[in-house]
């Protein structure tokens, strides 16, 4: 079975197994504040993170219940970081996997410890379980998703991108500082000049960081539980990054193509908030030829995996292609 969507949908029950014993139980006490996490982390998400893990641990010859547990615990990361991006102090979002988001069903002080839950929830099980793995391993586990998420990394790019929500035009005016965006508007433009290349490395940083750094964590999870060593690890590290940037163009192209039915989410937001996003630097065309040429240099190091290189490849043209 070569194609990622049914790979994705053998994989998926596995991974909603492991998130559902991972998890408090909705009834235990405080019983609303474990019910806010699984509403979200059970309302539909594509679970590309933990099936990253699963992949890059199996290329490595790791085994499926290892992987399964630490590509749940980057599930909740992952569900903590959609949360806090819908609140209205980020992107104020009303729609996320295809239900109300988690602000707009359960209130906002619900929804920011929910967040804050998942992510502790997440790092309690990297350093708990497999519970047979060498402490090494769970310590290591924990150190790269700290460092993938926090400010040099998820959190970090975060902010990159708050400073520079209004840099392009379109936008509703909101008021919010934004320290050192770049100066002026930067105009979408009907016949495109060549981007501004400080606007250029001002929006590969938003991108390596915010959703780069979680995908290669993913890859280097599962290195790290398949004993891949050091240089295994960064080869599959740099296939991470690779597939970070290749995940999030065609999540900004979706914003401007998509509709809110398949995406399960608002399209059009980018454009709103004035966001510093690849079709609006360079415009639809030219964002799919970047992401053309992210998946190339994927696929030339997918090419160097021991095992797993079709189903790698099938995840590429999954994310060149997809609709969701
Ligand atoms: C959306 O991620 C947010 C980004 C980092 C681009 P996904 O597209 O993986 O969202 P789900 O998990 O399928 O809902
Ligand atoms: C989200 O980027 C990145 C994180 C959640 C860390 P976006 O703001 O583009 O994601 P969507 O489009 O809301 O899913
Ligand atoms: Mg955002
Ligand atoms: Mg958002
Ligand atoms: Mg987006």
């Amino acid at each position: 079975m070569n194609d990622f969507p049914s790979f994705l949908s053998a994989l998926r029950p596995e991974v909603d197994e492991a998130l559902d014993r991972l998890l408090p139980d909705a009834g235990t006490e405080p019983a609303e504040i474990h019910e806010a996490m699984r509403y979200s982390v059970f309302a539909g998400g594509k679970r590309v993170r933990p099936a990253l893990v699963v992949l890059a641990g199996e290329a490595w010859g790791g085994s499926r219940e290892d992987l399964l547990t630490g590509g749940a615990a980057l599930e909740m990361v992952h569900t903590f970081s959609l949360i806090h991006d819908d609140l209205p102090a980020l992107d104020d979002d009303d729609l996320r996997r295809g239900r109300p988001t988690l602000h707009r069903a359960r209130g906002e002080a619900m929804a920011v410890l929910a967040g804050d839950a998942l992510l502790n929830r997440a790092y309690e099980v990297l350093g708990r379980e497999p519970a047979s793995a060498p402490p090494e391993r769970r310590l290591e586990a924990v150190r790269l998703v700290a460092d993938a998420v926090g400010t040099a990394g998820m959190i970090g790019g975060q902010v990159f991108d708050l400073r520079h929500e209004g840099d392009l035009d379109g936008r509703a005016e909101r008021s919010r500082p934004s320290a050192g965006a770049l100066p002026g508007r930067l105009r979408r433009q009907r016949v495109r000049r060549p981007a501004h290349p400080e606007a250029v490395a001002s929006l590969e940083r938003i991108h390596r960081l915010k959703t780069g750094a979680l995908i290669e964590a993913s890859t280097r999870l599962g290195g790290v539980y398949a004993g891949a060593g050091p240089e295994g690890i960064e080869q599959l590290a740099r296939i991470g990054a690779e597939l970070g940037l290749l995940f999030q163009i065609g999540d900004d192209i979706l914003d401007e193509v998509g509709s809110s039915e398949e995406l399960g989410k608002t399209p059009g937001k980018d454009r709103q908030a004035g966001k510093l996003t690849y079709p609006g630097l360079f415009g639809l065309e030219g964002s799919r030829q970047k992401a053309l040429q992210a998946a190339d240099r994927c696929l030339a190091l997918i090419d160097g995996l021991p095992a797993r290189r079709d189903l790698f490849r099938a995840l590429v043209a999954f994310l060149v292609h997809r609709g969701s």
